[in-house]
């Protein structure tokens, strides 16, 4: 049974992390991959927060380091569902650095990302529909629509891509 709708609101998240020399590069700044880790962590507990089910990461958009971020600095994500579709719900994350000592923020990234709930046996399932509060939530919910839509065009293009290569590596 589909749980009934919920709101945004009701899947935030708010993560915040201390950038750790073990978290940087030689740099001595962060290691990308390190917020991509939480990046996908912060997303998946919002949907998770929505759908109560396990999900996976079927997609994470493009990410765009705006900023480096040093060692020592905090990191805040804020994450929350922006759109509900049938068995998978698309997660904004917002990540902002913080001086521990000016308190100065800027922010660093936006990611989105997709993921899937799945029953026990790993079949994906339906999700509760998002019940929209404002006309920010609106927006959130047609701008990921939007992505929604070039994501799976690119996904089939490089699904079918991916066969034409096995079946070229068959004979
Ligand atoms: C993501 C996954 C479950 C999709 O499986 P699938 O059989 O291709 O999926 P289906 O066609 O049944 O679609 C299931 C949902 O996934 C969505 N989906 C599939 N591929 C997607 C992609 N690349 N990006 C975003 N959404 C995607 C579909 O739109 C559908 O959502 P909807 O029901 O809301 O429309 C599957 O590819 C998988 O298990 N991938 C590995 C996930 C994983 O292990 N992630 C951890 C990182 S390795």
């Amino acid at each position: 049974m589909i749980d009934r709708p919920k709101t945004p609101r009701a899947s935030r998240v708010v993560m915040t992390q201390s950038v750790l020399p073990g978290d940087g590069n030689p740099l001595g700044t962060a290691f990308g991959g390190r917020i991509a880790q939480w990046i996908d962590i912060a997303g998946a507990i919002a949907c998770q927060r929505h759908c109560r089910r396990r999900v996976v990461t079927a997609s994470m958009d493009d990410l765009h380091f705006l900023l480096p971020i040093k060692v020592g600095m905090i990191v805040e994500l804020r994450a929350q569902v922006n759109a509900a579709f049938r068995t998978s719900m698309e997660a904004g994350v917002r990540i902002e650095s913080e001086s521990p000592l000016t308190g100065e923020r800027a922010h660093v990234c936006t990611a989105y990302l997709t993921f899937v709930a799945q029953d026990e046996s790993g079949r994906a399932v339906e999700v509760p529909a998002l019940q929209m509060e404002d006309d920010e939530d609106r927006r959130r919910a047609h701008d990921a629509g939007e992505r929604r839509a070039l994501r799976l065009a690119r996904a089939r293009i490089r699904k079918e891509r991916l066969l034409s290569e096995q079946k070229e590596r068959k004979g």
